[in-house]
């Protein structure tokens, strides 16, 4: 069926429709369903972790690519951490990093509650400076990136150094809440890690509601 409305960028989805597949398809254990709603219990916490279907997507990516060796910028309380550990298995390893230390310590108990607690490391600090002391386990299969946007672009820099040929790499609002082609430091940085991932990379950004950036390192 010729669909212009679609290719020109209409979307069909609602909140019914979206919560209805998340349901179905991205359903939670009690894990993850204490990690996502780790925020409506505790006001400090933003509500800003990937949606339901978003994380299990990053689950899948992560399943099907084999990655057992991961890393993760930007943990918040560890709901993705969650989905990216079940799809490392147990000889899996994934390092995810947070600045704020109460974060970390929420995610440390959500992710030990869903049983994940022996192949997860919640590493506190910057990004930039926490990424350099990993260098000595790579190199790694892949790279999700989801912390601070101005800095995407040395977190791009750093998981080209560093993943192995054939990794994964990964990245949420590839799309800076619609600021990527503006001139602000957080869309410099995030059109710069596409431009990089474009070169380096087989890539694609897939057209979530704030784009999520995939590619597999040349
Ligand atoms: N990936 C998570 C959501 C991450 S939200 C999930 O989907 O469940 C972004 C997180 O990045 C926040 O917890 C924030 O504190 C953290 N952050 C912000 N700046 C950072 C930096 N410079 N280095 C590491 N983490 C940072
Ligand atoms: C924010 C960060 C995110 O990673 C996200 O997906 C949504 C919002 C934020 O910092 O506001
Ligand atoms: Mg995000």
């Amino acid at each position: 069926m010729a669909d212009n409305d679609s290719r020109a960028g209409k979307r069909y989805d609602d909140p019914a429709i979206r919560g209805y597949l998340d349901k179905l398809h991205a359903a939670h254990d009690p894990g993850l369903e204490r990690a996502f709603t780790t925020p409506q219990q505790n006001p400090d916490i933003p509500a800003i972790m990937l949606s339901p279907s978003e994380a299990k997507m990053v689950e899948l990516l992560v399943r099907m690519h084999g990655s057992q060796k991961v890393v993760e910028v930007g943990t918040l309380v560890g709901y993705s951490a969650l989905r990216i550990a079940a799809a490392i298995g147990p000889a899996g390893k994934l390092w995810t990093i947070e600045y704020d230390p109460k974060h970390a310590e929420i995610a440390r108990a959500n992710i030990a509650a869903g049983g994940h607690g022996d192949r997860v490391e919640v590493l506190v600090g910057k990004g930039v400076d926490v990424l350099a002391t990993l260098e000595g386990h790579g190199p790694f299969d892949a790279v999700f990136i989801d912390a601070d946007k101005e800095s995407y672009h040395l977190y791009g820099a750093w998981a080209t150094r560093n993943l192995r040929r054939g990794g994964l790499i990964i990245a949420d609002n590839a799309y800076v809440f619609g600021n990527l082609l503006g001139d602000t430091a957080a869309g410099r940085s995030v059109k710069q890690l596409h431009e990089d991932v474009a070169t380096h990379y087989d890539s694609v950004c897939i057209p979530t509601p704030d784009g999520v950036l995939i590619g597999i390192k040349k």
